[in-house]
């Protein structure tokens, strides 16, 4: 029997949502990881230090018991952000990263920023203090194809206000193209980039082919097939730039199977099989500790987990649940269309 031992891995992108269904998804996090990028983007969006603190507190308190979990929170950046209460939430420890949304990119960012030169003293104050920026990598102007939107998000937004700012550390997260790869590849610092589970496995087919599947619906939307190969050779390549943000992100199957479906999807329960498969295909079992576990807490500046996780091979399939229920309602879970043999034991 094969077996593959690593550090305990983190989530440096994650969607645990409030209420019914954070009690519901928490579990499938904090079962396998240790530590995990928490997204602001709830309803309302957790923009101060004091929507934060509230929001950690309900995290732990439906934290199965005996879990240890540690949500590493993040603020909304909004045109009126506070630089004073980013820098007190950053200096106190509560608050890793702010996120940038641009507005009306994706899931409940309508309060995003339209206008940089308004967020400006927020970044110029994050640049000052060291503080990460984490990147929704979409310009949302309608004119520009879905597809394209990563690559042109890049050349109008993010490499500008880079140069603006070249102190200012950004993490360009769930990179889905070549563009974002190569982009991180040749800068010269200050940027790396996150890669989710389910962009290392399905390309935009999975969406529209034989029918219109929406449970492969997510944004940044799945590309082509050129670009999810770049994906993989990044992400098992050992580059410290580059590691898992796994970008779980539930909504309730009726909110995704109806005419104007919810983007995301849900991989934080067989995340961890899935990269296995991953890594052993393209011969990286090796690497799936640096991905999965090194190269994220190096970038935050915090030491890897103490802990290690054991991922055993199986000669047969391992069985995930088709959904999970929530209080919330049910969830269906990424099935990645190959049968998963690795499990963490
Ligand atoms: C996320 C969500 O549902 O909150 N959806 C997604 O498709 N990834 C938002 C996001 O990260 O874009
Ligand atoms: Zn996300």
């Amino acid at each position: 029997m094969q077996t593959l031992t690593l550090r305990r891995p983190d989530d440096w992108h994650l969607h645990l949502r409030d209420g019914a269904m954070l009690a519901g998804v928490i579990g499938d996090s904090s079962r396998h990881f240790a530590r995990a990028i928490i997204m602001p983007n709830l309803v309302p969006p957790v923009v101060t230090v004091a929507n934060a603190r509230a929001y950690r507190q309900r995290i732990l308190d439906v934290l199965p018991a005996g879990d240890r979990f540690e949500p590493l929170m993040t603020l909304y950046l909004t045109e009126g952000s506070s630089p004073d209460d980013i820098e007190e939430g950053f200096r106190s420890g509560l608050v890793t990263a702010v996120k940038l949304y641009p507005a009306g990119a994706t899931t409940n960012s309508h309060g995003g920023v339209r206008d940089f030169d308004k967020a400006m003293p927020a970044l110029e104050r994050m640049a000052k203090i060291g503080m990460p920026l984490c990147v929704h990598g979409e310009v949302t102007t309608p004119e520009v194809d879905i597809f394209d939107r990563e690559a042109v998000f890049i050349e109008t937004v993010l490499d500008p206000l880079r140069q603006r700012l070249p102190d200012l550390k950004v993490t360009m997260e769930h990179v889905t193209t070549s563009d974002g790869v190569d982009y991180i590849q040749t800068s010269a610092g200050n940027l790396a980039g996150t890669i989710t589970t389910h962009h290392l496995v399905i390309n935009r087919n999975a969406i529209l082919v034989g029918g219109i599947r929406p449970h492969y619906y997510c944004l940044p939307v799945a590309k082509r097939e050129s670009h999810r190969l770049a994906l993989r050779k990044a992400a098992t390549s050992g580059d410290p730039r580059f590691f898992l943000g796994t970008d779980s992100a539930p909504h309730v199957d009726p909110l995704k199977e109806c005419g104007c479906g919810c983007a995301g999807i849900y991989t934080s329960i067989n995340t961890m099989s899935c990269l296995a498969h991953v890594f052993e295909q393209e011969g990286a079992l090796d690497r799936l500790e640096a991905f999965a576990s090194l190269n994220g807490p190096a970038w935050y500046g915090l030491a890897p987990n103490e802990e290690t996780i054991t991922m055993v091979r199986r000669d047969r399939p391992v069985a995930f649940p088709e959904k999970i229920e929530t209080g919330a309602g049910p969830v269906t879970v990424f099935d990645p269309m190959f049968p998963l043999h690795w499990e963490v034991a």
